[in-house]
């Protein structure tokens, strides 16, 4: 299990996440956007999607690249269950496996893997083990595109950014009982690196490029080829 909290997080506020994404990650379809447009699939090509959430990136990549074939690896039951009803019209290109992500053990080579917003779930002693399985499940000229919650050293640097995402969400009617238990979440149970180690982990772990692509407030991506 990634982290029993978040499972929990996501089991409890599965739907209200659904709409509250949009008002506490201020950037949150740039960062799909974003995400879609540095992808460059060709047709028919496969992809792993760690934590697939709603799907939301699946109908964004099935429009523009319909021959896809995508599997998503989804630990939280109900989150599985939204994205399978929300991906239905999809079926033929889109597997959804309920697993937590340090369980999966994939049987092909992906050429583009990619997870949003997921992977700071898991803690920072996993997390290493994890990134080097990920190379490995990528084809030799695989690309995996990583975009995530990240955190600042400065802690007025970091208190700086979580209060910009807490007022835009409050400003845009947020829900804040919602607010209140995502940040604590975010402070309590979140394992987020700085960009700085984020990317000397993707050296170490033997990525031949890797990039921080873009970044805004407490969000990054980032672009590493095999
Ligand atoms: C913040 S949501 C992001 C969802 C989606 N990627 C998006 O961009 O909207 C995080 C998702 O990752 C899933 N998740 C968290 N830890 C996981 C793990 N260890 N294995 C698989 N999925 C996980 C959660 O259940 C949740 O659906």
């Amino acid at each position: 299990m990634g982290n029993v909290i978040a499972q929990k997080y996501y089991k409890k506020l599965a739907k209200k996440y659904l709409v509250e994404a949009r008002n506490f990650i201020p950037k949150y379809d740039e960062i799909l956007k974003q995400i879609l447009d540095l992808s460059q699939i060709k047709n028919s090509k496969k992809i792993l999607d760690i934590g697939c959430g709603a799907g939301n990136l699946e109908e964004l990549i099935l429009k523009k690249f319909p021959n896809s074939q995508i599997t998503c690896v989804e630990a939280s039951p109900k989150m599985a269950q939204i994205s399978r009803s929300k991906l239905a019209k999809y079926k033929e290109n889109v597997k959804i496996i309920k697993i937590d992500i340090l369980d999966f053990k994939p049987t092909e080579k992906y050429g583009l893997i990619i997870s949003n917003i997921v992977l700071h779930n898991i803690s920072y002693d996993k997390k290493e083990k994890l990134l080097k399985k990920i190379r490995g499940w990528l084809k030799s000229d695989g690309i995996f595109i990583w975009g995530d919650l990240i955190k600042y050293d400065d802690k007025k640097m970091q208190e700086f950014f979580v209060n910009y995402r807490l007022k835009f969400g409050l400003a845009r009617g947020g829900n804040k009982k919602f607010a209140k238990e995502n940040f604590e979440k975010e402070e309590k149970y979140d394992f987020p690196f700085t960009i700085e180690k984020t990317l000397e982990i993707l050296r170490k772990v033997g990525y031949k490029q890797s990039k921080k692509v873009w970044n805004h407030d407490t969000f990054a991506i980032f672009y590493m080829r095999k």
